[in-house]
C-alpha cells in the first residue's frame, strides 16, 4: 500500500498525530545470475525490486516495542531483555534478531510502535526476510543515532551485515550476504555486481532494451529448504578443505576453472565434486554475463542464465520439479531468451528475460502448462528494479 494509506492505518491502530509518523522501506531482490556462490566467496548479480517491506513507526517515550503487520491481526510486543522467547513466533522473529545484533554492535534500541506492510510473497524466494531485516535495521539504527546525537547517515553495508547476522545467529539459517546486500544497496534500474569475498561492488545499468525481466513464482509450499540449504553449505566447506591440501585458496568461489579441474580429484567424493564444480563454473558465468551485458549481447546473457539453471539442477541439485517445469515451459516460448531459478531454490521463483512483445503470451502459456503439469497455478511479476533501503520523507 502507498505511504499515505499506511500512515492512515497506523493512526487507526495506534492513534495520535500523522506528523509524528516516520516511514522506512527496503526491497526484496531478484538474482539474475550467480547462485549459491555468495557464501563461497564468489560473485553474484542481484537487483533490488520495487516490492518489499515498508514500516510506519512512531517513537515512544518508554522502551516498549510494539509491532504489527498489515495482513495479520495481532500486535506483537517485544521484550528485548528476553529475546530467546520470540525465536519460534509466527511473525516478528526477524525483527527481534535484528535488534539483538544491533545492540551487539553498540546501537541503542529505542521503544516505538510499528506497522509493517509487505508486498513480497512470503517465503517466495524474493528475499522477503532480508527486506524485513534491512528495513528494521535501518529504522532502529536511525533512531539510535538520533538519540545519541550522531549526525551521520546510517551505513547501509553495515545494515546488510546486521541483517545477515540476525538470520545466521538468531533465526538459524546460515545464509550468505547477497539478499541483505541487494536490499540495502540496490539502485533503480541497476544490477549489483558483488564480489562476496570482500564486498567490493559495482552498479551495472541493466542494458536489455526491448526485453523485460519476468519473475514466476512456483507457489510451492517451502519445506526442508533451510536444512537443505545448510547441508549444501557444509558440502562446499568440506570440498574446500580437501582442495586446500593441494592448492592455496581461501574460498571455492575464487578458484579459477583450470586450477579446479586439475585438482578436483582430491575432493574424493562424487557429490561434493558436483557441488564445487557448480560453484566454480557459476562464478565464471557471472564474469561472462557482465561482459555480455557490457557488449549489449542480451542473447549471450540469456544463454548463461540457462547454463546456470542447468548446473543448479544437475550439479547443485536445488531445483525440483516445480522450478524445472517453470523453466522448461519458459524456454519453449519464442521471445524468452533465458530462464533460471533465482534464490535458494527448492521452490520459490524463476527469473526469465522475455522480449517485450512476448510477455503476455509467456504468462498465458507458461501459466497454463505449469498448472496442467503441477496441479496449481504459478504467479507472475513483471518487476522494475528499484532502490535499496531508505527513509521515505
Ligand atoms: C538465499 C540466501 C543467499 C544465497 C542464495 C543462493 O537467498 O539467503 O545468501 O545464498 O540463497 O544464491
Amino acid at each position: 500500500m502507498n505511504k499515505q494509506k499506511l500512515i492512515e492505518e497506523f493512526i487507526a491502530l495506534y492513534g495520535g498525530e500523522k506528523e509524528s509518523v516516520r516511514v522506512f522501506a527496503s526491497p526484496g531482490r531478484v538474482n539474475l545470475i550467480g547462485e549459491h556462490t555468495d557464501y563461497n566467496g564468489g560473485f553474484v548479480f542481484p537487483a533490488a525490486l520495487t516490492m518489499g517491506t515498508t514500516i510506519a513507526l512512531r517513537v515512544r517515550d518508554d522502551n516498549i516495542i510494539r509491532m504489527k503487520a498489515t495482513d495479520l491481526d495481532d500486535i506483537v510486543e517485544i521484550d528485548l531483555s528476553a529475546p530467546e522467547k520470540y525465536k519460534d513466533i509466527f511473525w516478528g522473529n526477524y525483527q527481534v534478531g535484528v535488534c539483538v545484533e544491533l545492540e551487539k554492535a553498540g546501537y541503542e534500541i529505542v521503544g516505538c510502535d510499528m506497522l509493517y506492510d509487505d508486498t513480497l510473497p512470503h517465503g517466495g524466494g524474493l528475499s522477503s526476510s532480508a527486506a524485513i531485516e534491512v528495513a528494521t535495521a535501518l529504522a532502529f539504527a536511525t533512531l539510535s543515532n538520533e538519540k545519541k546525537g550522531i549526525d551521520k547517515p546510517v551505513d547501509m553495508i553495515e545494515m546488510a551485515k546486521i541483517g545477515q547476522k540476525a538470520e545466521n545467529n538468531y533465526v538459524g539459517v546460515n545464509c550468505g550476504i547477497m539478499d541483505q546486500f541487494a536490499s540495502a544497496m540496490g539502485k533503480e534500474n541497476h544490477v549489483i555486481f558483488l564480489d562476496c569475498k570482500d564486498l567490493d561492488y559495482k552498479l551495472v545499468p541493466l542494458n536489455i532494451s526491448g526485453y523485460k525481466i519476468v519473475i514466476a513464482n512456483t507457489n510451492k509450499k517451502r519445506s526442508l529448504a533451510d536444512s537443505k540449504y545448510n547441508e549444501r553449505r557444509a558440502e562446499c566447506d568440506a570440498a574446500l578443505e580437501k582442495l586446500k591440501t593441494v592448492i592455496d585458496y581461501d574460498y571455492l568461489g575464487v578458484i579459477p576453472v583450470d586450477v579446479f579441474e586439475k585438482n578436483k580429484y582430491v575432493i574424493g567424493d562424487e557429490i561434493k565434486i558436483k557441488r564445487a564444480t557448480h560453484v566454480v563454473y557459476e562464478c565464471d558465468r557471472v564474469l561472462k554475463s557482465i561482459e555480455a551485458l557490457e557488449n549489449n549481447d542480451v542473447i549471450k546473457f540469456g544463454a548463461l542464465m540457462n547454463g546456470s539453471h542447468d548446473s543448479l539442477r544437475d550439479l547443485y541439485e536445488v531445483t525440483g520439479i516445480e522450478l524445472d517445469t517453470l523453466v522448461d515451459e519458459a524456454r519453449k516460448i519464442d521471445g524468452c531468451i533465458g530462464s533460471r531459478m533465482t534464490g535458494a531454490g527448492f521452490g520459490g521463483c524463476s527469473v526469465s528475460i522475455v522480449r517485450e512483445d512476448a510477455v503476455d503470451k509467456f504468462k498465458e502459456e507458461v501459466g497454463k502448462n505449469y498448472t496442467d503439469k503441477i496441479g496449481y497455478a504459478p504467479s507472475f511479476y513483471v518487476s522494475d528494479l528499484g532502490d535499496g533501503g531508505r527513509e521515505i520523507k
